[in-house]
């Protein structure tokens, strides 16, 4: 009887963490003010035309602007091998931990991502062990730095085939993989439809203390993707930021962001928000500003898209912050005498 009952406790102890929805009691993660490295490690090339490559001095000038985190979005999908054990190709994280080591000295916290993983889009099912071995090795490489500065975001904006429903069973396996070699490293994980805000209703993250919720905010879509390339149809140019049903969505999804942290217990973090190029400027700045001062309190930070190579903050060619970008979301911006 005693050896049997032993033996049961044995199991339940071995069994794994059932993936389900749970009230935790998190501290929020410290992102505060965040900017994205956004095309350049997930871009095709690097080094494609008009693209600035990161480099040290980069993130010196990020954290000299007052941003207390970076992330890092990364192809590794492109960079290992698509059959096991999905070896990534080490020049590959080579790169990425030069990177991610002049950003830690820069005194950033990091959250490393995982984007484009397109088979994990397209059929979670086969893409699962794939993205579940990749962070594996790139779990076991960074083990040794700081928790406390280093974060995982396992893939950027689950969409089409990965959604809230398969969500876990999906990515469960790098999360699994990531604890074998950091028990307690802060991973981070959006939700379906590219991980917009009414992802959160039905967001369930697992029974992990130090597993955090992301949302991206590109409301109204009309407005920030007004002319993108990437988006068909693109829509289309002139529309206007601030209009009545702007303010009025403002706030609904303030209350969405609230309700989510009264269900999970979990305050999320704003990983992606901004608007594009074709945006005048100074519509930008203030689309960025009503972000920064309506929902980013909700949370526990905003992650502006992006640094440089897209939705800039920073102009690498005139080598200035672009004016008024730093002070919409409430940093203290560039004294003209700097500019240079
Ligand atoms: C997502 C995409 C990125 C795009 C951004 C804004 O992060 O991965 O390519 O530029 O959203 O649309």
């Amino acid at each position: 009887m005693r050896k049997a009952a032993l033996l049961l406790m044995t199991l339940v102890q071995l069994a794994p963490t059932p993936l389900r929805a749970s009230v935790v009691q998190q501290v929020p993660l410290p992102v505060g003010k965040c900017v994205n490295t956004g095309n350049h490690l997930e871009t095709p090339s690097e080094d494609a035309n008009g693209q600035k490559r990161l480099e040290a001095a980069d993130f010196v000038r990020i954290r000299a602007a007052g941003f207390d985190t970076v992330r890092i979005p990364v192809d590794w999908y492109k960079h290992s091998a698509s059959a096991p054990p999905y070896r990534i190709e080490p020049k590959w994280l080579d790169r990425v931990d030069e990177v991610v080591r002049q950003a830690l000295a820069a005194h950033l916290h990091v959250i490393l991502d995982s984007h484009n993983f397109n088979l994990v889009h397209s059929n979670p099912a086969e893409g699962s062990p794939w993205l579940g071995e990749v962070w594996r090795q790139v779990a076991a490489h960074f083990a040794r730095q700081p928790t406390s500065q280093l974060w995982f975001e396992i893939e950027n904006e689950p969409h089409d085939k990965l959604t809230n429903a398969n969500l876990m069973a999906t990515l469960g396996p790098a999360l699994a993989a990531i604890r074998e070699s950091n028990p307690d490293r802060p991973v981070v994980i959006g939700g379906q439809n590219w991980s917009g805000i009414d992802s959160l209703a039905t967001l369930d993250l697992p029974d992990d203390p130090h597993v955090y919720a992301t949302f991206h905010y590109y409301e109204p879509f009309a407005f920030t993707h007004q002319g993108a390339g990437w988006v068909n149809p693109s829509p289309p140019l002139g529309r206007h930021y601030g209009l009545p049903e702007d303010k009025a969505r403002l706030i609904t999804d303030a209350a969405k962001v609230d309700a989510f942290v009264a269900r999970t217990g979990r305050v999320p973090f704003i990983g992606e928000s901004g608007a594009f190029e074709s945006v005048p400027l100074a519509e930008r700045a203030d689309y960025l500003r009503a972000i920064s001062t309506s929902l980013a309190p909700h949370t526990s930070g905003l992650c502006v898209w992006a640094y440089t190579n897209t939705f800039p903050m920073w102009d690498h060619v005139g080598g200035h912050w672009l004016p008024g970008m730093l002070e919409a979301i409430g940093l203290p911006g560039e004294k003209p005498s700097k500019s240079k």
